[in-house]
């Protein structure tokens, strides 16, 4: 049986690709898609998802806004890395086909729980401010919640301060209350996606597909890693969100620990920092998957094949 998931992203190029992956796998079924602020504004990352589907051809997949804040503190944008559009380097003709369901995010994500017979799991890749707020919202819904697997955090350094990685620092508070919530969490941050480099023989070989899909596909990696090259000095951008479809794809791609992780939240300069008890040390209970090892040529095997079943 396919696994249930909904999304809940802030696309951003990597988001895109996640998009892609959990639309064209068949053991994965797209039920809905949120998406937040974070790379981008809220208005410019729903606008984004919408795109990323209508050019895909994802057709019947609602798609719905959500927070344009974090719960606590100023809103962090990432237009160094992503662009002013939040998904720079192609050119998107006019305004995407699918369009945008009126709900806000909680209510689509409550209605999409509540809707489907078993309980389904959540794979945020931006900030968890949405996340958050439906579990302080609807705490009953818990148990429609099969997982959430999510990209955020490091057992390492940071990318956006030396301590932090940006979907966590964007709302450190909204990490804390999922990773406190009791839930079963998957948790794929830097020192897993770093893993995964989109390589000029990455992009040749999606290129080769040649579909106006794989065009566009070409020119977002093209521009993500100019920026990447740009700012973090990179040979090649990771691809740092399909890691979580991935993993409910083919498990066996990955080495995972299970360990104690818990959020600063008030450090000066530690803030938004994940601290990943991998030995045992604090006490603390270990209730969460960490990624730590992958797969990496397993993976782009998957990222091709669902540009080339996608394009047609
Ligand atoms: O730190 C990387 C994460 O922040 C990715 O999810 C990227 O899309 C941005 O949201
Ligand atoms: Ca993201």
């Amino acid at each position: 049986m396919p696994v249930p998931v909904i999304l809940d992203c802030d696309p951003g190029h990597d988001d895109a690709f996640n998009i892609l992956l959990a639309a064209a796998h068949p053991s994965v079924q797209l039920l809905a898609i949120t998406t937040v602020a974070g790379n981008q504004t809220v208005e410019k990352t729903t606008l984004n998802a919408r795109r990323v589907c209508s050019v895909a051809g994802i057709r019947g997949v609602p798609i719905a806004a959500g927070r344009d804040r974090p719960l606590h503190g100023p809103r962090r944008i990432a237009e160094n890395i992503h662009g002013d559009s939040g998904l720079d380097g192609p050119g998107f003709a006019g305004e995407p086909d699918v369009p945008q369901d009126p709900r806000g995010a909680l209510a689509l994500l409550r209605d999409t729980l509540l809707a489907h017979p078993t309980p389904v799991t959540l794979v945020p890749t931006g900030p968890l401010t949405n996340i958050a707020a439906l579990l302080l919202a609807h705490p009953e819904l818990a148990a429609r919640i099969e997982r959430i697997v999510l990209m955020g955090g490091s057992t390492g350094r940071g990318n956006t301060t030396p301590a932090a990685e940006f979907n966590v620092l964007c709302d450190p508070e909204a990490a804390d209350i999922v990773l406190r919530s009791g839930l079963p969490v998957t948790m794929f941050g830097l020192n897993v996606t770093h893993q995964v480099r989109a390589t000029p023989d990455v992009v040749a070989r999606i290129a080769a597909l040649g579909t106006p899909l794989s065009g566009l596909c070409v020119d977002l990696l093209t521009y993500f890693a100019s920026t990447y090259r740009e700012v973090y000095g990179f040979d090649a951008p990771p691809l740092h969100d399909p890691l979580t479809v991935a993993h409910l794809i083919d498990p066996s791609l990955f080495r995972l620990a299970r360990a104690a992780v818990t959020v600063e939240l008030n450090g000066t300069y530690t803030r938004g920092a994940t601290v990943v008890d991998l030995h045992g040390v604090t006490g603390l209970p270990a209730e969460t998957d960490v990624g730590m090892q992958v797969d990496a040529d397993g993976f782009w095997q998957l990222i091709v094949d669902a540009v080339r079943t996608l394009g047609g």
